[in-house]
């Protein structure tokens, strides 16, 4: 049987360019070759791509993150990905920029990038104007995803809990007096209570975020924020457990998806910061199964399920929830379009702990993938006048 060559995209200008490098690595290593050839485009932080053939053996003996070589180094050839249907025909063609020509093609794109240009829906436009097959959601549920104030209203539109938040943007507060600021902190007061969360709306890794626990920390909160984004969200404060579940398409078009059971992330900092994530290896500590009564556990699922369907997801998705200590209520905080990858990422973990390991899941994925170019190429670009 001839194999599907899958091209892996990893790397990327986002700040979770090392964290895609350990997810790629992994997702590598687990793709099954006797029905996969792995093709792998590394892309640099100033954003060009660059196919590293020799990186797949490299990775395979030193067992680590995947290396994004320098542009011009020997293993990194320099391509691009056209939007251009007519050169692939379902395919995706990746040329030489240097001399044009074909240096690879693929059967599917297997996006392993995170945050800002890699999962926000941007990546996925030019794959959709390529008209070639890819995992993982479309340009609208990706985009949505990413913006946790549009997942949110999504998320509420649907009838899904939410915490409290109010947005504001940086060209608004910049030019506001100084009593209409203090009109806003009175009514942040007042509508939220303090301790608040304030968070860039498009960003990823706990970047930007802090716990604000009076009045008088907010503006330094804002100030850094807005480095990030010129939208930001503060949001009521909650003692949380915090739950994340592993949302998959169903294999049935039309069947609502697969959710693993939850698995329940514990931090050892005051909140899950980036130094709880990333700098500190006993920064949490993760269940899974979460403990939960199977009620709750229900629950969890019956929101995750509702979440990937309000958002309109495709492929797969992990959903984070609050389960409020005090009241028991459950809250979406946020969804991921591609979640971590590692072998040691909650995603592969709650599909393996809820009987689907990870080699199978990577199958399934790109299954679903192929799938779903079938059927969006059996629809018709033109008015049909029957
Ligand atoms: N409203 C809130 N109440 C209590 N804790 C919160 C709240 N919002 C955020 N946190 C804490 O801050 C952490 C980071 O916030 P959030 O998950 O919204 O953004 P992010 O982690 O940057 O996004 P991503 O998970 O995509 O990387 C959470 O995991 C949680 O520990
Ligand atoms: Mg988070």
């Amino acid at each position: 049987m001839k194999k599907t060559r899958v091209a892996v995209l990893f790397g990327g200008r986002s700040g979770e360019h090392e964290i895609s490098l350990r997810s790629a690595a992994s997702v590598i290593r687990n793709l099954d070759r006797s029905r996969f050839e792995i093709v792998p485009v590394a892309i640099d932080k100033q954003g060009c791509w660059h196919l590293v053939e020799a990186l797949v053996a490299e990775n395979e003996a030193r067992g680590s993150a995947m290396n994004v070589p320098a542009a011009g180094s020997s293993g990194a050839r320099p391509v691009v990905l056209p939007p251009d249907p007519s050169r692939g025909s379902g395919k995706a063609v990746f040329l030489d920029t240097r001399t044009g020509e074909v240096a690879a093609t693929a059967e599917v794109v297997f996006p392993v990038l995170h945050g800002p240009l890699c999962e926000d829906g941007t990546l996925q436009g030019i794959l959709e104007l390529a008209e070639v097959a890819y995992v993982g959601c479309g340009v609208l549920a990706s985009s949505a995803g990413m913006d946790k104030e549009i997942s949110k209203r999504l998320a509420r539109d649907a009838g899904i809990p939410i915490v409290p938040f109010v947005t504001i943007r940086s060209e608004r507060w910049k030019k506001a007096s100084e009593s209409d600021r203090s009109r806003e902190r009175e009514r942040i007061a007042r509508e939220l209570g303090y301790p608040v969360f304030v968070k860039p709306a498009n960003m990823g890794s706990s970047v930007g975020v802090h716990k604000v626990k009076d009045a008088a920390s907010l503006d330094a909160a804002l100030v850094d924020a807005f480095k990030y984004d010129t939208k930001i969200l503060i949001e009521k404060g909650i003692a949380a457990r915090e739950i994340e579940l592993a949302a998959l398409e169903s294999r049935t078009p039309g069947d609502a998806p697969r959710v693993s059971i939850a698995g329940e992330v514990t931090p050892t900092h005051e909140f899950y910061s980036y130094e709880a994530k990333y700098l500190d290896e006993n920064g949490a500590s993760l269940s899974i199964p979460a403990k939960l009564s199977d009620d709750q556990m229900r629950q969890a699922q019956k929101i995750a399920r509702d979440v990937f369907e309000a958002l309109e997801c495709e492929g797969m998705a992990r959903v984070d929830l609050f389960l409020d200590k005090n009241s028991g209520q459950y809250y979406f905080n946020e969804i991921n379009t591609i979640p971590g990858f590692t072998s040691i990422s909650m995603y592969p973990k709650m599909w393996e702990a809820s009987g689907l390991g990870y080699a199978p899941l990577l199958s399934e994925l790109v299954d679903l993938a192929l799938e779903r170019q079938c059927r969006r190429k059996a629809l018709s670009r033109e008015y049909l006048d029957l």
